[in-house]
């Protein structure tokens, strides 16, 4: 093996920008803090992407990286071809330069001619570049820096990226490398054709717009440099492998899996598949565990459950039943911790959560994959399996769609996809089917907002308010007015009570709830009547409100002491808060024990007698994290966010 380690590889690029004042700056965790656009970090650029609009500052002009990045969905979502190809993962680094200011295009392109041709002296005859048609300056740039010969410095429309659907933009520059003819099956293949043979490493992104939700292309205030280089990619260059998963980035964990599996890597066949997903889907469970990403049915949870179910499932086919994944991952903690510090630091987290995953998902796995032999053999003439079948997998054996779609695939088979939708709407229709009034689905409650109008909430400074009635439904038992002061059931806290009190008439209100946004239904006791265009007063009950209000406050206690005792990585996951009582949903990955409990209830206590004042302020969203408010971004939060702020810290 060449002295090109990947460690070498990212501390001489990090060391390189370093020493040519660029900041050098840790990598940014995988979710975005506060950036409800992007479900994970994608790119290096992620963290700078205020700076390069303006929005945000920094107190340096250039900034280097390796950046933790996860393509797994979204605009950049690199699943399906793991394992199947050289280069694809869904865990990968990405060893980037920024410039805000600093230097543009010449710069850039000066720095990574250096690295590529001195540095890391990768053979100057086998570079190519391209450059986007309309950039001219960029194919100028080129041929006086680099000297290529034009012939090697082609045109690519596709050079124009953008980090998602909005946010900063612009043309960009690729650095190929020509990795011969054995890679184009021993022919001569004009660039661009031939599989991995001409393999892009480095793309050089010349930020220059802001896309809006509209595609629209605002100038940014200043032409900014993004770089982004697979580290993965570069090692395998520099250690002459001709698959990423050759290098020692990937090595160590195929290994592992290959020696508990009891066979060999690098046969060529399905196994060698097994193994690089297995590698690959490793590193993000262990790198996502790390940064507080814990399995579970939805979001950013319900993604690492697929890729670690997915992994296990690569797992049977080389014959691994017993929990191997956490090996793997453990190999992950060991091979990485040195340039990852937080994976050493939750080593014992990712080694609990990866084994009770597997134990979860190996109690019904077996039983779902005997399953889909049966769905395989009833449907051998449609070689469809239908949406039904795909629903009872999931729901009753955990199988993910992805991961039924892919076993399918590999015996001919497609999934029925509107089916399975269908019956999972189904299912969630019975759930709500409880709750439902007289106006069935969301249609009907939009179809009577859109005659009535909606309703005014002023229940944050008033109890009571004179108001209209602008329907009444349920035989008289609901009731919609123009405004009120009543709190609709909502994240948990209980709706408020009171009365609605008119000529002919009040309602005793027992409940408050919001059937689609703008609709403030009060439901209860009809005592006379009640008709549309009434004038009545609404009035809460100040003394039920007030106790839930002390429930909800006790909810954030609550959820700091957790943290406190439990660590940052506790989320809240639901509530109920009521007048007499609350209840808090969390992610922790074990039972707490004795101790844990008492000292939190400690902690709860003595916030609970301190007795401290508390403030609410309208705050916007950005403010109130960098006030270190506890909250889950990017969920359901608008622009602006009530800051509740309990004594001094909040
Ligand atoms: N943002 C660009 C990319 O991801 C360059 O860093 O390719």
């Amino acid at each position: 093996m060449s002295t090109w380690t990947s460690d070498r590889v990212r501390a001489t690029f990090l060391d390189y920008f370093g020493q040519r004042q660029h900041r050098v700056i840790p990598s940014l965790s995988l979710i975005p803090p506060g950036d409800p656009t992007l479900l994970f970090t994608n790119a290096g650029m992620v963290q700078f992407k205020d700076v390069f609009t303006g929005k945000g500052q920094v107190e340096y002009a250039a900034a280097t990286t390796a950046q933790k990045c996860l393509r797994v969905s979204g605009k950049h979502n690199d699943l399906e071809n793991v394992g199947r190809t050289a280069r694809h993962h869904t865990f990968f680094e990405m060893l980037g330069n920024f410039s805000f200011g600093a230097y543009f295009k010449r710069g850039a392109i000066e720095a990574a001619w250096e690295l590529v041709a001195k540095i890391y002296q990768l053979p100057i005859d086998r570079l190519w570049v391209t450059v986007h048609p309309t950039d001219d300056e960029a194919r100028q740039l080129w041929r006086e820096i680099s000297g290529l010969p034009d012939e090697r410095i082609k045109d690519d429309p596709d050079n124009f990226w953008s980090m998602g659907d909005t946010g900063p933009c612009g043309p960009c520059s690729e650095i190929y490398i020509d990795q011969g003819k054995a890679l184009s099956g021993g022919a001569e293949v004009p660039f661009g054709e031939g599989g991995d043979r001409y393999l892009e490493f480095w793309n050089l992104v010349f930020m220059q717009f802001d896309r809006s939700a509209d595609g629209v292309l605002t100038p940014l205030p200043r032409g900014c440099i993004d770089t982004g280089m697979g580290l993965e990619r570069i090692t395998a260059l520099l250690q002459g492998k001709q698959s990423n998963y050759d290098s020692d980035v990937f090595q160590p964990l195929i290994q592992a899996a290959a020696k508990r599996a009891k066979i060999n890597y690098g046969t060529g066949g399905e196994s060698d598949v097994a193994l690089r997903v297995i590698a690959d889907h490793a590193r993000s469970a262990a790198f996502l565990i790390a940064d507080c990403v814990y399995p579970e049915n939805e979001g950013r949870g319900y993604v690492i459950r697929r890729v670690m179910r997915r992994a296990m499932r690569f797992g049977r086919k080389v014959g691994l039943e017993d929990p191997f994944l956490v090996d793997v991952c453990a190999e992950v903690v060991r091979h990485m911790g040195g340039a990852y510090p937080e994976l050493r630091a939750k080593a014992e987290v990712i080694e609990r959560v990866v084994r009770q995953e597997e134990e979860r998902f190996g109690r019904t796995l077996a039983a779902g994959l005997k399953r889909l032999e049966v769905a395989f053999d009833e449907n051998q003439l449609t070689q469809v399996i239908p949406g039904t079948i795909a629903f009872e997998l999931y729901d009753t054996h955990g199988f993910p769609l992805d991961l039924t779609q892919q076993a399918c695939e590999e015996r001919g088979f497609t999934v029925d996809e509107p089916g399975f939708h269908a019956a999972m709407d189904r299912q969630r229709a019975k759930g709500r089917a409880s709750w439902k009034g007289t106006l069935d689905t969301a249609g009907d409650w939009a179809a009577l907002r859109d005659s009535i109008g909606t309703t005014e909430f002023v229940g944050y400074a008033h109890d009571a308010v004179e108001s209209t009635v602008l329907a009444v439904l349920e035989d008289g038992k609901a009731i919609v007015t123009a405004a009120t002061p009543f709190y609709a059931e909502s994240g948990g806290q209980v709706g408020d009570t009171g009365r609605i009190v008119g000529n002919g008439g009040v309602l005793i209100v027992e409940d408050t709830q919001r059937p689609i946004e703008g609709i403030v239904l009060h439901r209860g006791q009809l005592h006379g009547v009640l008709a549309d265009g009434d004038s009545v007063r609404l009035e809460i009950d100040a003394d039920a409100r007030q106790s839930t209000r002390k429930n909800h406050s006790a909810t954030h206690i609550l959820h700091l002491a957790l943290r406190t005792v439990l660590g940052d990585h506790v989320r809240q996951r639901g509530s109920l808060v009521g007048p007499n009582r609350l209840r808090f949903d969390f992610s922790h990955f074990g039972p707490l024990t004795g101790a844990e409990i008492q000292r939190i209830e400690r902690l709860v206590n003595e916030r609970v007698l301190a007795n401290a004042p508390t403030r609410t302020d309208v705050v916007g969203k950005e403010e109130a994290v960098s006030r270190g408010a506890i909250a889950f971004f990017g969920d359901k939060y608008g622009d602006t966010v009530r800051m509740l702020t309990i004594g001094g810290d909040s």
